[in-house]
């Protein structure tokens, strides 16, 4: 199975830390954002992987993490985002590089103290389709929130102003290779961006789409200053716990 890291788009919600570099170098307690992404696709077994930027820092990327032996990967290849055209114009950039196979795309914002390795283990079982992982938070309204009964998935719904959960999609996906035939029929949303939650839709049409929900924390440390301080602090607690 192939990993894709998603690190473009502008970071605007973290202006002026933002200016002039992109949000994935900025620290996190003691490493770049950017780090724990990739420390976790390696944790869960994924050796391949593209990281998908753009903007004035990528040249930044390649010197910070190299040919990603540093995390224990056979491979790590860059793709460069024009622009910020959405995650999903992102993951669409990486196709040639899937290459036909399975795979796991981890948005470089997203921090999580539970391991990937059992879900990508069970997705690897998975005949096909697409699997996302839930998370229940206080603030629903600030993510992509999927409507539950039992098991089932009955709808995502991008941001909404009345959420019908309180289950979050965090930025954990894994896909098959039909993900880039519902890309190429992706219509921009009101904000502009092709959205990832019309591919999970597009799984949930065709009855392809499974979801798990992680028990440990998740940190979108890219949607506020404040997101970025509780990741820290959330990364300090991993890290002593870990040395005890
Ligand atoms: O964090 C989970 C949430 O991430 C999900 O619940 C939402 O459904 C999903 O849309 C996304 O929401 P955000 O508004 O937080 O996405 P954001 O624009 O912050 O982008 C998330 C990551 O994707 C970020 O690390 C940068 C990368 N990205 C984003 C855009 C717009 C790209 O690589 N290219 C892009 O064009």
């Amino acid at each position: 199975m192939k990993g894709v890291v998603l690190a473009g788009g502008l970071g605007t919600r973290l202006r002026p830390l933002t200016s002039i570099t992109n949000k994935h170098l900025l620290p996190v307690y003691d490493q770049p954002m950017i780090f724990y992404p990739l420390q976790k696709l390696a944790e869960a077994g994924i050796r391949d992987v593209m990281l998908v930027t753009g903007g004035n820092s990528a040249g930044d990327f390649l010197r910070l993490l190299g040919d990603g032996s540093h995390f224990g990967l056979d491979t790590l290849n860059y793709a460069y985002q024009t622009g910020e055209g959405g995650i999903a114009e992102a993951i669409g950039l990486t196709e040639a590089f899937v290459g036909g196979d399975k795979f796991i795309v981890i948005l470089g914002d997203n921090i999580l103290e539970d391991s990937l390795e059992p879900y990508v283990e069970t997705f690897r079982k998975q005949e096909n389709g697409a699997r996302i992982l839930l998370k229940e938070v206080n603030n629903p309204r600030d993510y992509g929130v999927a409507e539950i009964e039992g098991d089932r998935i009955i709808s995502i719904v991008e941001k909404p102003e009345c959420p019908r959960s309180s289950f979050a999609v965090i930025g954990v996906y894994m896909y098959d290779d039909y993900a880039f035939e519902v890309i190429d029929t992706l219509q921009p949303s009101a904000r502009g961006e092709l959205e990832v939650t019309d591919i999970n839709n597009a799984y949930l049409s065709a009855g392809k789409l499974k979801a798990d929900i992680i028990e440990g924390w998740w940190a979108d440390s890219g949607s506020s200053i404040d997101g970025l301080l509780e990741s820290g602090i959330r990364a300090r607690e991993l890290r002593v716990r870990s040395k005890m």
